[in-house]
């Protein structure tokens, strides 16, 4: 694995700063409320995990699981829901936990359909941020770890074609990789 990796944007370290940051900025911002974190599969997986760990005061936590990118690099369109949430979301302030804010598109659809569940309220936290890439204008993330450049990143859950997830960084892989 370690041979398609052209080269390392975050480290093992530097993830582990900026989700702790991250943590300690939701427990201030959070805690008279009823935070409700909703974990978008499978990319925010590894982050969700380690975002929890690091908020410090008492959360639930949910999975949703939609389909935005087939194999490969580019938006699909469509964004269908695969898995919904167990939760209701009424009176819950839910915080959207991402991997990458790309487009914009999946989570602006997401937006809508949580929006007529009456949560008391909805925010986006995502680890990495393409604000070069988005397509829907009006949509942002009010907590994002790290800005990334318009480059196809892979590890810490995110992947290519499915693989790369376990990666404990964050990299950009080999030109070579995606012309097999
Ligand atoms: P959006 O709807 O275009 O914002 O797409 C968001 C989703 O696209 C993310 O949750 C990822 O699954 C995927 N994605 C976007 N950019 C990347 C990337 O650089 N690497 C891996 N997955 C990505
Ligand atoms: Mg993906």
């Amino acid at each position: 694995m370690l041979k398609d990796i052209e080269k390392v944007y975050y480290s093992v370290e530097t993830l582990q700063d900026i989700v702790a940051d991250l943590g300690k900025r939701i427990s201030e911002d959070y805690k008279d409320k009823n935070l409700l974190l909703v974990s978008v599969l499978k990319g925010s997986v590894v982050f969700m995990a380690d975002l929890m760990r690091a908020i410090t005061i008492p959360c639930e936590i949910d999975f949703m699981c939609v389909s935005s990118y087939k194999d490969g690099t580019t938006s699909s369109g469509a964004v269908k829901i695969i898995k919904d949430l167990d939760i209701n979301l009424e009176g819950k302030d839910v915080l959207i936990v991402e991997d990458i804010l790309d487009s914009g598109r999946t989570l602006s659809y997401l937006k809508s359909i949580l929006m007529t569940r009456n949560p008391r309220s909805f925010k986006i936290c995502t680890l990495l941020d393409k604000p070069e890439r988005r397509a829907v204008p009006d949509l942002f993330a009010d907590y994002s770890g790290a800005e990334v450049p318009d480059e196809f990143v892979v590890g810490y859950g995110l992947d290519y074609a499915e693989k790369y997830r376990n990666l404990p960084y964050i990299g950009v892989l080999k030109w070579e990789v995606y012309s097999e």
